[in-house]
């Protein structure tokens, strides 16, 4: 039975809380050992209730378990749909059939579409306009549009007489945390989670995140509260998670962290990259390293979550069937897809008795943001003349870092 917390986040409003340590893929994409929650909202006015967003589909009985016990499911007016995608609208369906689609439905001219094809059901959908606001029982909501973050039907609500900023997938984070709200213990804890949600899932709309922080900050709201539908509520400080998302949005690197990922079949790749550790420990880098070889497999989603804020990128990889190594080339598609940031990269092939890559690559990353600072080829097992060739090689990266 998974965890349920229902608690009031302010005055009239409270929070439905599911921890689901059940999906292991996020997305069916990403490893997420640490779980993920889904924050549904409850506003109780002089004039009926408002509930915001609701859980994936699977707890769809709990959920309406949990709205039973701060309100009669006949006082809810209206439900806002921040964001279609399923993690949040699924038990809404559930939701409808029990209250003869009383409620009226609320959310992006999009959502409406979205909600249609997603669950087949017709009911009264207001749609609203970026800034439009809604008086209910002495409440003002203002709903702002925030797309890309995640998707383009995607908004949030400014609960003016309480200061609360209602998030949707905006300020959240993977993770099941002890506590409901950003207590200093559990910041430092969490905000990786926060990194490798953002990446993974929000990466695709970086530039958005800068664009969208930045007009929610032009609008002088008065913010007390960021309420996400992932992970902590922001009621102490909310700033440190806006302040966040922004450095996530700008790639923003640490100084001297450095990102590693390789793949070693059979040693061969692991004996040059040990060489480029030594070396750039040696220099005072601190060095994240990833491997696939015949008994570790890396996370993609830890990988991306590292890159993020690295300052530079080390790829390691083999010559396989011909072609670059499978899981690299995955790896190195993925980052142009989610990250795209203006990092350097040094790439070191590994081959056989295939040819060494090269072209492929180049045009690979022409496209992209990423700068490809050398590209080093090795055959077999590493030479003097190739460990020398390694360092000038991490010369050429370091040049770029000044
Ligand atoms: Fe948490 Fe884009 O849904």
């Amino acid at each position: 039975m998974p965890r349920v917390h229902i608690d009031k986040v302010v005055e009239n409003l409270y929070v439905l809380r599911v921890d689901d340590d059940e999906t292991k893929y996020f997305e069916a994409l990403w490893y997420i050992p640490e779980g993920i929650t889904y924050n549904s909202y409850v506003l109780t006015t002089r004039n009926g209730a408002v509930v915001f967003d609701s859980w994936k589909s699977r707890y769809a009985d709990l959920f309406i378990e949990s709205l039973k016990s701060v309100v009669d499911l006949r006082d809810i007016k209206h439900v806002v749909i921040h964001h279609t995608e399923p993690d949040h609208s699924g038990s809404i369906p559930k939701l409808l059939e029990l209250t003869d689609k009383k409620p009226v439905l609320i959310g992006h001219p999009l959502a409406k579409a979205l909600f249609t094809s997603f669950y087949n059901v017709e009911a009264e959908f207001r749609t609203v306009r970026d800034q439009e606001e809604l008086l209910l029982g002495g409440k003002k909501l203002r709903f702002i549009h925030v797309p890309w973050l995640h998707w383009p039907d995607t908004m949030a609500t400014y609960i003016e007489e309480e200061g609360v900023l209602l998030t949707c997938d905006a300020f959240g984070g993977y993770g099941v945390m002890p506590v409901l709200y950003d207590e200093e213990t559990i910041v430092q804890q969490y905000l990786p989670y926060v990194r490798k949600y953002v990446v993974t899932v929000i990466g695709h709309y970086r530039e958005h995140i800068v664009k969208n922080i930045e007009k929610i900050a032009g609008l002088k709201l008065s913010i007390k509260v960021i309420a996400p539908a992932h992970g902590l509520i922001w009621r102490n400080n909310p700033q440190t998670i806006i302040n966040y998302y922004y450095k996530l949005g700008l790639a923003s690197p640490i100084e001297r962290k450095i990102l590693v990922i390789y793949d070693s079949m059979y040693g061969f790749v692991e004996r040059a990259i040990n060489v480029v550790l030594s070396e750039l420990k040696s220099r005072g880098f601190d060095v994240k390293t990833y491997a696939f070889t015949d008994n570790r497999q890396a996370s993609i989603g830890d990988i991306l979550s590292d890159a993020v804020d690295s300052v530079g990128i080390v790829i390691g990889a083999s010559t396989y069937d011909g072609k670059l190594f499978p899981t690299m080339s995955t790896i190195l598609r993925i980052l142009i897809e989610k990250l795209n940031a203006e990092k350097p990269l040094l790439i070191i092939n590994v081959s056989g008795w295939g040819k060494p890559i090269d072209e492929s690559l180049k045009t690979l990353y022409e496209s992209s943001k990423f700068k490809v600072v050398d590209l080093v080829g090795i055959k077999g097992l590493i030479q003097d003349n190739d460990i020398d060739r390694l360092k000038r090689s991490i010369d050429s990266l370091i040049k770029t870092l000044q």
